[in-house]
This record gives structure tokens, C-alpha cells and sequence, in this order.
């Protein structure tokens, strides 16, 4: 409700950084958290920006303090989400927080995932009222992630095969999260949010390059090959095992079934890849900054 104050965690990033807007937009009140107030402070003034690695739980009693209404996701910087997320719900649930929404990640409930699902388990069980929220991969992950090779090679290698992915927009999800955290009630639902296509990766890009006007390719690689790339440019042998089950995940089709959820939260159809490919133009160019 307006004039709510809303802890939103992982405030600096792509998420967070959004839904924290959009409350403030709808005239809420929002502790955000970082790892470095006086940093942040200094861009965004008309949040409350508060000091708290998320890594070390537990996090300080003071952070929920007068707190209605929390978003919860785990940086993926901050490690395993299960202890970061559990910690958060115990402190939420001490502090009498009235309602929580978790961002989580679509996929099976097994390897990386798996972590999510045992923190979804602990805030179901913790007495708040809540809504959790699935999202599929980011569109996002095209710039933030890829851009770069694309940028400069002009093809995208990845271990996806013909797999398809209902990508979502970033900035969807967080309007998702922001019109649940407006709600009067939190209904106990899960949601999971996809775009409102499923695209192999060869449709992704040459959308991308159409938005680009030049060629642009994607190239599936076998998956040893990209785990061996990926120790060669020095990824650690953890992050590659959880990267592998990610895109073992794709290869196996389980993030391509799309869903009606954020169109049921937001009362519009999602964003589509193809906007999102427009909206950045220039930056797939290899000039100017993403905008969104
Ligand atoms: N990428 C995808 O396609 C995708 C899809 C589905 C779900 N997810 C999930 O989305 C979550 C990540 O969301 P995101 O991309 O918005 O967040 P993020 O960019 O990973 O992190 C958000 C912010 O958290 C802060 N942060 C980093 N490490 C921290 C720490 N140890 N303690 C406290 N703050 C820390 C950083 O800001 P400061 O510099 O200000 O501290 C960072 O900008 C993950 O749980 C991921 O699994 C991702």
C-alpha cells in the first residue's frame, strides 16, 4: 500500500534497481540494500540505502526494522542462494515483516535450482504472507552476458543445441514483483515468468542482427568444448559445473514452456524479443549503452 516502506534487496542490479523505482514511482517508501551505501547514496537519493552483504548472513536485526513489505532475491555474486534467502526469511519473520515476494529462477527442481526450491520451502513455511516469483533467463542476458562476443565475432558460441527458451524482459519482472508488492493481500501463489515466445537460439540472434542491420550467427557448441573454453579463460571448475547443469537444462526443453503469468499480473501482454532487440539497437552496433 502507498506510503508502505519496502526493504528491496540487490538494489544495485538489474532487478532490484528497478523494482525499487517503481515502488518509489507508486509512492512507497524503500530501504535498499548494497554493498556500499555511501556509494549509492551518492546516484540515488530518494531511496534508504542501507550497508548489508548478503553473503554473511545473518544480516543485521536492524534491516527489517519498520519494514511492511520485503523483495527477496540472492546476487548471483552472494553464493549459494538457500543460506542467503533462509537467513533473510528467519530475519523477516523475527522482525514481523507482513509479506514477502521472492524472486527465485525457473527450471526442474534439481541441480542449481534445487538451492532455490529449499529456500522457497523456508518462506512458505515461515508464517509471512508471500508470493514467489520464477522467472526464465533475462532477455538482458544477451547484452550483459553475450554482447560482447557477439559484438566482436559476430556469432554467439553457446552449448544450447536447437533448444528454445522463453526468454522474459527484466523489466517485466520487475513490475511483476513491484504490482505484487502493491497488493493489499499476498495470496501464497507462485509465478512463473516468460515471455510469451519460445525462441531457439539461430531466431534469437538473427532477430538481433535484423535490429543490428549486420550479421550476426549463433553457433551451438558441444558442451565439454564450452566447459574447456570456459577453463581456459579462467572460470572456476564450480562455476562451470553450474553453468553446464543450466544449459543442460535448456538442451533438455525445460525452459521453453511459456506461461500466462505476467500478463495476469500486469494486465498487458510481456515484452517481446524482438523490442527488446530494437531497444538496442546502437549497443549491438558496438557503440552506445544499454538502456534498459
Ligand atoms: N540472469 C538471469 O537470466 C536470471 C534468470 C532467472 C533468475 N535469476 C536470478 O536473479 C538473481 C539475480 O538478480 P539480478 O541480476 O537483478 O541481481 P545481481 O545483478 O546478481 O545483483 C544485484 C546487486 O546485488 C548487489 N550485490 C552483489 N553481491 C552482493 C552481496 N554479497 N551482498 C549484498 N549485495 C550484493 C550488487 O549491488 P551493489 O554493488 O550495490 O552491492 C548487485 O548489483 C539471481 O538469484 C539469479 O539466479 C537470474
Amino acid at each position: 500500500m502507498t506510503g508502505d516502506t519496502v526493504l528491496v534487496t540487490g538494489a544495485g542490479g538489474l532487478i532490484g534497481g528497478r523494482v525499487a523505482r517503481r515502488l518509489v514511482e507508486r509512492g512507497h517508501r524503500v530501504r535498499a540494500t548494497t554493498r556500499d551505501a555511501s556509494k549509492r547514496s551518492a546516484e540515488t537519493r530518494d531511496l534508504e540505502w542501507v550497508t548489508c552483504d548478503l553473503s554473511d548472513p545473518p544480516p543485521n536485526g536492524k534491516l527489517f526494522q519498520g519494514v511492511d513489505r520485503a523483495f527477496l532475491l540472492c546476487p548471483d555474486e552472494a553464493g549459494d542462494p538457500y543460506p542467503v534467502l533462509g537467513a533473510l526469511v528467519e530475519a523477516a519473520a523475527r522482525s514481523g515483516v507482513g509479506g514477502v515476494v521472492m524472486m527465485t529462477g525457473m527450471g526442474p527442481d534439481r541441480g542449481p535450482t534445487s538451492r532455490f526450491r529449499l529456500a522457497e520451502r523456508e518462506l512458505q513455511g515461515s508464517g509471512r504472507a508471500y508470493s514467489i516469483l520464477r522467472p526464465n533467463w533475462f532477455m538482458q542476458t544477451f547484452h550483459t552476458f553475450w554482447r560482447d562476443e557477439l559484438v566482436r565475432d559476430g556469432r554467439l558460441r553457446l552449448p544450447m543445441g536447437t533448444a528454445s527458451v522463453s526468454y522474459v524482459d527484466a523489466r517485466d519482472v520487475a513490475g511483476c514483483a513491484a504490482a505484487l508488492l502493491a497488493r493489499d493481500a499476498l495470496e501464497g501463489r507462485i509465478f512463473t515468468l516468460t515471455g510469451a515466445e519460445a525462441l531457439d537460439h539461430d531466431e534469437a540472434v538473427s532477430r538481433i542482427s535484423a535490429a543490428a542491420e549486420r550479421p550476426l550467427e549463433y553457433e551451438a557448441v558441444e558442451a565439454d568444448a564450452f566447459s574447456e573454453h570456459l577453463r581456459e579463460s579462467g572460470v572456476t571448475s564450480e562455476e562451470i559445473g553450474l553453468l553446464a547443469g543450466l544449459f543442460e537444462d535448456i538442451r533438455e526443453g525445460h525452459l521453453s514452456p511459456v506461461t500466462n503469468d505476467v500478463a495476469a499480473l500486469l494486465g498487458v501482454p510481456p515484452r517481446a524479443f524482438s523490442a527488446y532487440a530494437a531497444g538496442h539497437r546502437e549497443y549491438w552496433r558496438g557503440d552506445g549503452r544499454p538502456s534498459a
